[in-house]
């Protein structure tokens, strides 16, 4: 039995083409579960243009506002509890959480990472794999706990660095596969097809 439907608060802090795919993957195909709420750390964010732009409430809250990173986090708690939000999703989203919000929704906020991991973990995952000189880089799912970029893995998907690639070719295919990848990952969580057992997600099959 599928349970209600998930009232998701997506967290973006620059572009969000990860929010936009997302919320044309939801409008167009149609999953258990809304983008409710796009929540920011940047004020300046085009992620909220583009959430304001379909009537999705949108929050900004600048860290600099608060005297620390444990204080801010517990008003984002706040704005959370209030809105009712069920999932968060983490879509270039450049701040660690603290343990307590990790805690308040254990399971229940996934992010996405571009490289497969746990190589080339961080801020610039795509330019330190293609420094690198790997063959094979990636795209990565994965349930969020107080670690960076460490918790169970929910999907991953390989991109070949063609020798002709320049960073931006590479970038550019990141990104294609991250918004067929992402999507796809917030479906199963939100139909509540995702089994955690220590490091490794199960997905459950479908329910017809
Ligand atoms: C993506 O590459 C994502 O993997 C990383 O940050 C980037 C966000 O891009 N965590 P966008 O803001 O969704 O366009």
């Amino acid at each position: 039995m599928i349970s209600r439907r998930k009232k998701i608060a997506v967290f973006a802090s620059g572009f969000g083409s990860n929010f936009q795919a997302i919320n044309d993957y939801i409008k167009n195909k149609g999953i258990n579960g809304y983008i409710g709420l796009l929540f920011s750390n940047n004020p300046g964010a085009y992620a909220l243009q583009r959430a304001e732009k379909d009537n999705i409430a949108t929050y900004a809250l600048d860290p600099k506002d608060f005297n620390d990173r444990k204080e801010y986090d517990q008003e984002i708690a706040k704005v959370l509890k209030k809105e009712n939000i069920d999932i968060i999703v983490l879509a270039g989203y450049m701040l660690l959480f603290t343990p307590g919000l990790v805690n308040l929704f254990k399971n229940r906020i996934i992010n996405i990472h571009p490289s497969l991991l746990p190589a080339f973990k961080g801020t610039q995952g795509i330019k330190d794999a293609y420094d690198y000189g790997v063959k094979v880089t990636g795209v990565t799912v994965h349930f969020v706990d107080a670690e960076l970029d460490h918790g169970p893995i929910i999907l991953q998907k390989e991109v070949a660095v063609n020798d002709s690639y320049s960073l931006k070719d590479l970038e550019e295919r990141i990104h294609q596969v991250e918004h067929d990848l992402y999507p796809k990952a917030v479906e199963y969580l939100c139909s509540d097809r995702l089994q955690i057992k220590g490091r490794k997600v199960i997905i459950r099959e479908k329910e017809v």
